[in-house]
């Protein structure tokens, strides 16, 4: 174990745990902007940055390990400033469009800026021309809100062992970019860590506000692994899916079924009532007399071929006891093991 103090207050954590870490055991609040708990840490954006007694130079909290009888400082005037300045460094190239950003509201950014009072950015320098490649149909990149922070990058390498987004080019041109197009899954681990609104939601753009919408916990129902997800929700209509991180056997991931397949909620080709064939074309009809029909015609089938000849396909988004229903009817009631559900259809 490793004992040292910060703010004054004596902390003792095990040993290879970063300043961070042990400052946020002891409800410390250093600001950060790269750091992602479920990452390894990636020190790029100096937000963290901490003295420490007998150093002459700041150094990153989040990359930092502990060592024994260290004193840390996590704020001070000086902090405050280099802190100012990594903001306004980014800010120099940030299109400050978050009046139209569906980040607004929750966006780290736009949080620091608020926290440290930064109201103009002396510096300029020429623009950057980054190019939008990195967008998929489900995926927005904005790159001009892109502050470089490499939490999507870190993320598709790191939670979901897929690495197909880079980094292009070096040092103030550099840019997030696909390098192979064909293993992205749009899973949109990507954009569940974006700090700002350089990465978005193509399907919910301009559909609400984040703080109009209410978030619903519930369970995803594509298959069975139980993904904690929110559903988000304004005006009646899901108009997004979010996660929390570290919540739920999921931790705040998702494929990308459970992240985006939400517009057949509200999908006016839903069936709400049943259809019946009558002279070759599909006709609404009541429940009664659907349901009676379909018996009439299983009863008729398993008459005529026996049970056999009747096969029953139930799905994985269905609850544990429907499913378990649905094969007592098909083995109790129809005669037949022909059950099988919707991952092998
Ligand atoms: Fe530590 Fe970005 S949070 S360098």
């Amino acid at each position: 174990m490793v004992t040292l103090t910060i703010d004054g207050k004596e902390v003792t954590v095990p040993q290879g745990t970063t300043i961070l870490e042990a400052a946020k055991g002891v409800d410390i609040k250093i600001p950060t902007l790269c750091y992602h708990e479920r990452l390894n840490p990636i020190g790029s954006c100096r937000m963290c940055v901490v003295e420490i007694e007998g150093f002459t130079h700041p150094m990153a909290a989040c990359t930092t390990p502990v060592e024994d009888g260290i004193e840390v400082t996590t704020n001070s005037e000086r902090l405050t400033r280099i802190r100012q300045d990594s903001l306004k460094l980014i800010l120099v190239n940030h299109p400050l469009d978050c009046p139209v950003c569906d980040k607004g509201g929750e966006c780290l950014l736009q949080d620091l800026v608020y926290e440290h009072g930064i109201d103009q950015v002396e510096y300029s320098a020429a623009k950057i021309e980054r190019d939008s490649s990195y967008a998929t149909p489900l995926i927005r990149y904005w790159p001009d809100r892109c502050i470089m922070c490499l939490r999507c990058v870190t993320a598709c390498q790191e939670i979901k062992g897929i690495g197909a987004i880079s980094i292009k080019g070096d040092g103030y041109g550099a840019q997030v970019v696909v390098v192979d197009q064909d293993k992205c899954q749009s899973c949109g681990e990507c954009l569940q860590v974006c700090p700002t609104g350089a990465l978005t939601e193509d399907l919910s753009r301009y559909k609400g506000r984040t703080w109009l919408i209410e978030r619903v916990p519930t369970t995803c129902t594509y298959c069975g692994c139980g993904c904690q997800l929110e559903l988000n929700v304004q005006n009646d209509r899901v108009i997004a899916v979010t996660t929390k991180d570290g919540v739920g056997v999921n931790q705040g991931s998702l494929c990308v079924k459970g992240r985006f397949g939400y517009e057949f909620i509200n999908s006016d080709e839903r069936l709400t009532t049943p259809l019946i064939r009558k002279n070759g074309k599909l006709e609404e009809a009541g429940w009664d007399e659907a349901l009676s029909l379909v018996a009439e015609k299983f009863s008729a089938i398993k008459e005529e071929f026996g049970g056999g000849a009747i096969g029953g396909l139930t799905s994985a988004r269905c609850s544990n006891e429907e499913n378990y229903l649905f094969q007592k009817f098909m083995r109790a009631a129809i005669g037949t093991n022909n059950v099988d559900h919707c991952a092998r259809l």
